[in-house]
């Protein structure tokens, strides 16, 4: 298990637009893995390569369903509208609430050079934006409404009684 160091917001690499992946060989298996580590180290619900400082369009998801590895995701189709609490591992402590599509359809490759495609709904979807954003330099704070507040003074969220 290796650890990569999280790029915090500021730091140069989150603003560029990431390379497509050509070739993916163990160097980039690798970078897959060590951003795996990282993401589940950090409790993250995923990570994208320039989040560790490099410049290539791979992202890694876990909503709590398994691992997810998307290389060279491409966003086909989205659908609906979803409004709700955002945060990033590169700005940790910090969230804001972002408009993000309800459903989306990506095609990616997978670490094994296997292309396939995904449908996801809710947090997915908001993963799998929030994500390919990272790739081209975007981060959450930008699609913001109102302000960012610290995740520690928001309450707990009380579940309905019925
Ligand atoms: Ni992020």
């Amino acid at each position: 298990m290796a650890l990569r160091q999280i790029r915090i917001m500021g730091d140069e690499k989150l603003e560029k637009v990431c390379r497509p992946v050509k070739e993916i060989t163990d160097r980039e298996r690798e970078l897959v893995r060590d951003m795996l580590d990282t993401m589940y180290d950090a409790n993250g619900v995923g990570l994208a390569a320039p989040q560790v400082g490099i410049l290539k369009r791979i992202v890694v998801i876990d909503i709590g369903e398994g691992p997810v590895v998307m290389i060279n995701p491409e966003i086909l189709e989205t659908s609906g509208e979803q409004t709700g609490q955002e945060g990033c591992l590169s700005l940790p402590g910090q969230a804001g609430v972002v408009t993000r599509p309800n459903y989306v359809k990506v095609r990616a490759t997978d670490e094994n050079g296997e292309e396939y495609e995904l449908e996801g709904t809710e947090l997915m979807a908001r993963a799998i934006c929030h994500e390919c954003d990272h790739l081209d330099g975007i981060m959450y704070v930008t699609r913001v409404e109102g302000n960012l507040f610290d995740v520690s003074e928001q309450p707990e969220e009380i579940e309905d009684e019925e």
